[in-house]
């Protein structure tokens, strides 16, 4: 993160997991944001109603953001799954189970990485692009030492290598796009309610949006790929 680029004004801004703490504090920052003509928020109670598990869902929002017939200059997809219908975080490996696993690799990896297969098309082949994925400092394998949530852990770092990969294929087509995996910092949410913030700094849900949009435009099309935290620093794999 070098310099500021700035996006072409009078696009499409979109964002999945609308619902979301971090998910709505975007919407509405980017509706505050006379860069963009409108902002599409797409959540599971909307309409349509998109849950990123249901690939149809999916193909349905890309099917509205194209009868826009705006440009889509920035999507964000901030949805995301730590917790939740009896599931929690594994402390052990004797916590491992196949139907946990699936959850979180439907929701955190495979979810993003179909929104990435209907929406990345839609980008511009001209002009600035972005496209960023709420992914989790949780996923850095380097930064790993002391183990446990095996499922969130792990889904997240697959979305992270979907992210490399889509943003190779996307470089190739959108010379000036960027693609990347974001780690929010602490954010107070439903997800991270139950846990506390390591010593970290908790950010509120707007605070972390206002980090996250800046840390976007800042990011030139050399950082493509890369995996960035909320002050725009380079995450280790
Ligand atoms: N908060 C943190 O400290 C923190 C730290 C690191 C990374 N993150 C990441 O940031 C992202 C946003 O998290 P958040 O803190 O804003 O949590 P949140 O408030 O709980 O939001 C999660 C969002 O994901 C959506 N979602 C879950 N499953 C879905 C599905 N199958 N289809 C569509 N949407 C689905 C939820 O929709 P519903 O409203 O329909 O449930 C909600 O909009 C996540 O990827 C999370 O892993 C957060």
């Amino acid at each position: 993160m070098d310099s500021n680029h700035p996006l072409p004004t009078g696009g499409l801004a979109v964002v999945f997991g609308a619902s979301g703490a971090i998910g709505g504090a975007l919407v509405d920052r980017l509706r505050a944001d006379p860069r963009f003509a409108d902002v599409l928020a797409f959540s599971r109670q909307g309409d349509p109603a998109v849950d990123v598990t249901d690939e149809e869902s999916i193909a349905a929002a890309a099917a509205a953001i194209q009868a826009t017939g705006l440009t889509p200059r920035l999507v964000v997809v901030a949805t995301g799954f730590l917790h939740g219908d009896g599931q929690q975080p594994e402390k052990t490996w004797r916590h491992l189970d196949a139907a946990a696993l699936a959850r979180s690799f439907a929701v955190n990896a495979i979810g993003p990485a179909l929104v990435i297969k209907h929406v990345a098309p839609l980008l511009p082949r001209d002009g600035r692009s972005v496209f960023g994925v709420l992914s989790a400092r949780a996923a850095s394998m380097s930064e790993n030492q002391i183990g446990g949530w095996y499922g969130y852990r792990a889904s997240k770092a697959a979305v992270n290598q979907l992210v490399r990969s889509a943003a190779a294929e996307l470089g190739r087509r959108s010379k000036e796009s960027v693609c990347v995996a974001l780690h929010p910092g602490h954010v107070e949410s439903a997800l991270s309610a139950p846990f506390g913030a390591g010593g970290n700094r908790s950010y509120a849900p707007d605070e972390a949006a206002a980090n996250l949009l800046t840390v976007l435009d800042g990011l030139a099309p050399t950082d493509t790929g890369g995996f960035f935290d909320e002050t725009g620093a380079a995450i280790g794999w």
